[in-house]
């Protein structure tokens, strides 16, 4: 791998110094980036690019932070905003650790994308065991949003300019229940942005789900759900495509992935990827638990695909993935035989995913915006 290599050469050169590829020792030689950093390379295009990030490992230091600040301008916190963390009470909120992400974002000229204000999970017990009220529960619910996004517009102004909304809101085709669902009502959704909007007007606000990439009864579901939102003047700038999927069956395909940005942009609205990963299947076709390189080869392709549909649109400037190595995913707790899903391995190598992505950032002729 050119990563590798490139390290190998320059513990050659080094010599007497000392030096090693793998490990997390904060005391090693910080790696070097196998080509332009993909946040250069991004720039070029006026992409942010980006990755979920794990507080824990981000603020221990190390190599997760160093390889996370070195290629990506742009940054998810991956758990760390969402109720649990953020609401130990119903009358309190605790922005500690949260903070501190975003302290780290500033400090590395990083964009952060809010995530996110409602949401089915990572609910906290105090907000769930309760039979509230509609009017009780929407007043909870509107505390939460506008302090929540006003707490990052006072603290942090501009670094927090787009926000996942409402994550997930849409089960196959219909509205999903939930707590929000079926206590105030499907109207809960657009409040959500218009409290939103209230407390930061400048902010980009998002719907954010799964499994609407490309065309399918699901993808039309939620252009629905957001075409009516448009029509009824809710202030809604985007739409955040995740993208969590697997080497096989295949995702989308870039031209199902492009007619589907397409149709957003024509609403006027932006698109982003917000959470790709392309998982494998372990265990079967690779050695000792670990991918075939058929299946790396795979998994670049389609990191390729999801970064030239972005890059080429007009309306998507904004690419990120959940998470960046190997050694912090959620993939292989929440599917058992299923791992590997991210651009660096556990070691922090770049897969050839890496590669591919880079190619495609740096070669791409789309004008972003
Ligand atoms: O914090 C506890 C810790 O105290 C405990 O020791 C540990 C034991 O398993 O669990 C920890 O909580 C876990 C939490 O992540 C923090 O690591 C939860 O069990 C686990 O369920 C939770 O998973 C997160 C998941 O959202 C929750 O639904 C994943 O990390 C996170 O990657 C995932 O992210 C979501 C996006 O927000 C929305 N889109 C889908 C995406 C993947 O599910």
């Amino acid at each position: 791998m050119r990563y590798a290599s490139v390290t190998l050469v320059l513990c050659v050169l080094l010599g007497l110094l000392g030096c090693d590829s793998g490990g997390s020792s904060s005391e090693m030689t910080e790696p070097e980036s196998p080509t332009d950093p993909l946040r250069d390379l991004a720039s070029q295009q006026s992409v942010r690019v980006g990755a979920a990030a794990r507080a824990g490992p981000l603020l221990d230091g190390g190599q997760y932070a160093s390889v996370l600040a070195r290629e990506f301008n742009a940054l998810t916190p991956e758990n760390t905003m969402k109720w649990t963390p953020l609401r130990p009470s119903a009358d309190s909120f605790d922005f500690s650790v949260a903070d501190q992400v975003v302290a780290f974002a500033e400090e590395n000229d990083m964009d952060v994308r809010g995530h996110t204000l409602v949401w089915h999970r990572q609910l906290p017990n105090w907000l769930t065991s309760h039979d509230w009220s509609r009017d009780s529960l929407m007043t909870i619910l509107e505390t939460h949003v506008k302090t929540v996004v006003n707490h990052y517009e006072e603290t942090y102004p501009n670094r927090i300019a787009r926000w996942d909304v409402v994550n997930e809101a849409i089960s196959g085709t219909s509205r999903r229940p939930s707590i929000w669902q079926e206590t105030i009502g499907p109207e809960y959704v657009a409040l959500a942005f218009q409290w939103a909007h209230e407390a930061d007007s400048d902010a980009k606000l998002y719907y954010n789900d799964y499994g609407i990439a490309g065309t399918s009864d699901k993808s039309d579901a939620v252009y629905d759900l957001v075409r009516g939102l448009v029509e009824e003047g809710v202030p809604i700038d985007g739409v955040g495509l995740q993208a969590h999927v697997l080497t096989y069956p295949p995702p989308p395909t870039e031209e199902a992935i492009v007619r589907n940005m397409q149709r957003y942009e024509d609403l006027g609205l932006d698109v982003a990827i917000t959470e790709l990963d392309v998982r494998v299947p372990l265990n079967t076709d690779g050695e000792d638990g670990r991918p075939s390189s058929e299946q790396l080869d795979q998994q670049a392709d389609y990191y390729a695909r999801f970064a030239n549909a972005c890059v080429g649109a007009p309306n998507c400037s904004d690419f990120r993935m959940w998470g960046f190595t190997d050694a912090v995913s959620w993939i292989p707790n929440a599917y058992d035989g299923y791992g590997a899903a991210l651009i660096f391995d556990e070691t922090y190598e770049p897969k050839p995913a890496y590669d591919a992505l880079a190619r495609a950032l740096g070669e791409s002729s789309g004008d972003g915006n």
